[in-house]
């Protein structure tokens, strides 16, 4: 193939080494014949680990290396020709981005537009078949949206963005960019929205799993504020299937919104975790788990409540959620009993640093 991709089945993931990442490269060459290009800087949130059932495939690649290195990325779409670029890599924890913002700001925004223009230099060199075929999917959340009341409607495709937090508004200016390099130059790209994952490979500066090890390790499990908080949980896989799903059949330029219609109060979460942790694993000393929720002091800005409508990717795709929340929040549970050892190398002296940041004055 002259000028077209070296293998239409190559796809470059970056991110590919935290959570959603990890489990969606697993996903990706579980589906079928892509080989799988691993970008990913390895920040703190980056673990190697969470990939080392592939150590021996050939079909997965890592590099390690930062999305806003321009002459990297250049080299790896001229090496690997891929169909596609999944983008995952970012900052991700909304209570960092309001200690630390800049990295926010550098990996999110300027990153992002580093990898579309180069993706965008690569694409205008393909012909064909290729041409048309080649995606950028730009992986974003449903905070970009703000936050909502108890009563409004969930969020849709054409809900105005109002991103409230660092996090949510380097996101919001990445999903702009991804916007404007369809609109105005073509580059076929594909905005997903997903509401908050759960699963295997977590890392444990987020709700659930930070609850899982800290009932675990008998400390004081921190629900922020009044705990009446709302979220909408997706089981991670189901984000993966979700994104494969549009991938294969998205237009491109348009965006599609992935949730659970799932809503629970931060509340509920919590005490579903310490129930099932009772049944799996009780406590020495007979008492619930829930005898350790402590509430703390709120999040700055913290947003009341997300809420994902799914309607056009469930028309349009034909994706549908696999997992309740009660079946991927069991499964979720048991994976962090079974893994005690990847939860004891995850916490390391740079995650218990971060752990006295955020906790120790509120
Ligand atoms: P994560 O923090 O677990 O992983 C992020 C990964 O990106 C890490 O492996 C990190 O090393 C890598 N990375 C960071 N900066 C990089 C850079 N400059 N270059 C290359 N790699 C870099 O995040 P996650 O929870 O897996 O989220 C993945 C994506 O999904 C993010 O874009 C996030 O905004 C989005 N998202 C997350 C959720 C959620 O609930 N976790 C929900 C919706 C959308
Ligand atoms: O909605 C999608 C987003 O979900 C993603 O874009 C983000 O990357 C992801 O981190 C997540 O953001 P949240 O802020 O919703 O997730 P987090 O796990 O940090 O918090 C979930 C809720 O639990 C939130 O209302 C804050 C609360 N919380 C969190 C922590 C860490 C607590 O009450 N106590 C805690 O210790």
């Amino acid at each position: 193939m002259s000028d077209g991709t070296k293998s239409e089945d190559t796809i470059i993931v970056t991110g590919g080494a935290g959570f959603i990442g990890a489990n969606f490269v697993y996903a990706a060459l579980k589906a079928g014949g892509s080989s799988v290009v691993n970008l990913d800087k390895l920040t703190y949130a980056g673990n190697l680990e969470n990939l080392a059932a592939l150590a021996d495939n050939p079909r997965h690649i890592f590099v390690k290396g930062d999305i806003g290195d321009r002459h990297l990325v250049a080299e790896l779409l001229q090496t690997h020709r891929p169909a596609a670029i999944i983008n995952f890599a970012a900052e991700s924890h909304v209570d960092r981005s309001i200690s630390a913002p800049d990295d926010f700001i550098q990996t999110n925004m300027v990153g992002t537009f580093y990898l579309l223009q180069e993706a965008r230099n690569y694409w205008q060199n393909l012909q064909g078949e290729a041409r048309s075929a080649f995606r950028f999917l730009h992986v974003s959340t449903d905070e970009v949206y703000g936050s909502l009341e108890k009563d409004d409607p969930p969020f849709s495709e054409t809900t105005a963005y109002a991103p409230n937090s660092p996090y949510s508004a380097s996101k919001a200016a990445s999903d702009h960019l991804a916007r404007a390099f369809f609109h105005t130059y073509g580059l076929p790209t594909l905005t997903t929205n997903c509401s908050n994952n759960y699963g295997p490979y977590q890392f444990p500066e987020k709700l659930i799993p930070l609850v899982i090890h800290n009932a675990l390790a008998e400390k004081p499990i921190p629900v922020y504020g009044d705990g009446a908080n709302i979220r909408d949980w997706l089981f991670v896989a189901d984000h993966c299937s979700a994104i494969l799903a549009v991938l294969a059949k998205g237009i491109p330029g348009e965006v599609y919104n992935i949730g659970g219609r799932s809503e629970k109060t931060n509340l509920d979460v919590v005490h579903t975790l310490c129930r099932i942790l009772d049944e799996l694993a009780p406590r020495d000393n007979g008492l619930g788990y829930d005898q350790l929720i402590t509430f703390v002091t709120d999040r700055p800005g913290h947003d009341r409540r997300y809420a994902i409508d799914a309607a056009k990717i469930e028309a349009e795709i034909g994706w549908q959620p696999e997992e309740t929340f009660e079946s991927g929040i069991h499964k979720t549970v048991q994976w962090y009993l079974d893994h005690v050892e990847w939860v004891a190398n995850v916490n390391s002296g740079a995650y218990r640093d971060w752990i006295e940041t955020n906790y120790e004055d509120r």
